[in-house]
This record gives C-alpha cells, structure tokens and sequence, in this order.
C-alpha cells in the first residue's frame, strides 16, 4: 500500500511536474502569439497609414492645395480635438483622417474642377459632389480609421445651422469629426494663399470665423478653438517652419544630384 501510495504520489507529482511545463509552453506560445498578432496588427495599421497618406498624395494633383495644407489639417485637427476632450485615440485618428477630407475631388472632371471663375449652378452640384464621392471611396471598409475618414470627407462641409452639404446636416447630427474639420480647414484654407488670391491675415480670418459662431461652425468648438489660438498658430507656424526646411533639404539633394550628373 505504501508502495502504492509512493507509486501514486511520484506518478502524481511526475504527472503535475508534465502538466506545469506543459502549461509553461502553452503560456510561452501563447505570448508569441499574441506578441506577433500585435506585430501583425502594427502593419495592418501601418499598411492602411499609408494607404490614406497615398491617397491624400493622389487627391492632391486634382486640386490646388499642396501637402503642406493636408499635414497642417491634420495636425490642426488632432490639437481641436484634444482640447475638445476626445480620447487620445481618437485625436490620433483624426489627424491621419482629416487631410483626407477633399480625397473625393479625384472623381471631378478637370472641366469642373479647374475651371476659372464661377460655377453655374449645375457645375456647382457636381463639385458640391466630392463630399459624397470621397465617403464612397473611404466607405468601403470598416476600419474605424477609415470609417472616421468617411464621415469627414462626407461632412466637412454641413454647417451648424443646416445651411450646409450634402445632406443639411445641422448641430450635433454632424459627426464631431467632421465639425472639427470644417473649422480648421475653413482656417488654414483662409491663411494659405491661393491661385486666385493671396492669403488673408490671420486677424481677417480669426474675424470671418467669428462672423459664422453657430452658423457655419459649432459654437462652442470655436470659443475652444478662439480660447487657444495662439497654440493653433504656433503648431501652424511650426509645421511651415519644417515644410520649408524640408523643402529647402529636397532642393539641395536635387541640386547635388543634379551636380553628380553633370547637369
Ligand atoms: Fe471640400
Ligand atoms: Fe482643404
């Protein structure tokens, strides 16, 4: 019986000993795969990065706005939506969203889209279009950072007081998202000089936000936005500075390049 019981006790304990390093393998397989699913979801997120920045890249030799305006909308956009209180995520998300916002211009004809001087009122629907051209194309996947980038392109240009479009949205029944996009870009739009004029003072533009308090803009993401401008202006001032010295960099490898071969 004390045989038995040593027998028994030994195969136990042998049997625990198997089952615990057992489990200590399962724990160490478990843990790389969750290690690489989190690699794997890193490039997933990295791989749909970079499908938004290309897109944004292809929106932009539809239009006049240069890159440098998409990378100040989308940092101007994280910094209002921080100070509006949204998650750290979202703000994150937003800034990677919101250049995204006039992507549906690649689907307006060059005729519409370039043309100089005002829009008959049937020219003016077709371009009124890219809102809903740039929610199809982002709409097609259901990543929230796509879906994110949807409801802005869709939105960014329904007003508070419903006088906007597509869809004469008005208050809070436009996504946050794209209420914060309507006020920067407004913005920045205004601050950047244009093919068909120079850009206004940042005084004239903070004046002619104003004017829209609760009618173009949501009126208390602009008392926000106003509250906290000089911030906007700094992180505006900021990404010139860095646009131009990289620029200035880009000019000088052209050059020496260029030098290499002779040119
Ligand atoms: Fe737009
Ligand atoms: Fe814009």
């Amino acid at each position: 019986m004390e045989q038995y019981t040593n027998v028994y006790g030994s195969l136990a304990f042998a049997d625990s000993n198997a089952a615990l390093a057992q489990l200590g393998r399962y724990t160490a397989d478990l843990k790389k795969l969750v290690r690489d699913r989190g690699d794997v979801l890193k490039q997933i997120e990295q791989a749909h990065l970079n499908a938004l920045t290309l897109l944004s890249r292809a929106a932009e030799y539809r239009d006049d706005d240069t890159g440098v305006h998409m990378d100040r909308v989308g940092a101007l956009s994280q910094l209002l939506a921080q100070l509006i209180g949204r998650a750290e995520t979202e703000a994150h998300m937003i800034r990677v969203a919101a250049p995204m916002h006039d992507i549906g211009k690649i689907a307006i004809p060059d005729a519409v889209l370039k043309k100089p001087g005002g829009y008959t009122p049937e020219e003016r629907c077709i371009m009124n279009g890219h809102t809903l051209a740039g929610a199809e194309i982002l709409g097609q996947s259901d990543i929230p950072l796509f879906q994110m980038a949807a409801d802005v392109a869709l939105t960014h240009h329904e007003c508070w007081d419903g006088s906007g479009y597509p869809n004469q949205l008005r208050g809070t029944q436009i996504p946050w998202s794209g209420r914060v996009v309507a006020l920067i870009d407004f913005f920045d739009a205004l601050t950047m000089d244009r093919v068909y004029r120079k850009a206004f003072s940042d005084e004239q533009a903070l004046n002619m936000m104003t004017a829209q308090r609760a009618k173009k803009f949501d009126p208390e993401m602009l008392d926000i936005f106003m509250d906290n401008v000089d911030q906007f202006i700094h992180l505006r001032d900021d990404i010139n500075a860095a646009d131009r010295e990289h620029g200035a960099l880009l000019r000088e490898d052209a050059s020496l390049l260029a030098s290499d071969l002779g040119l």
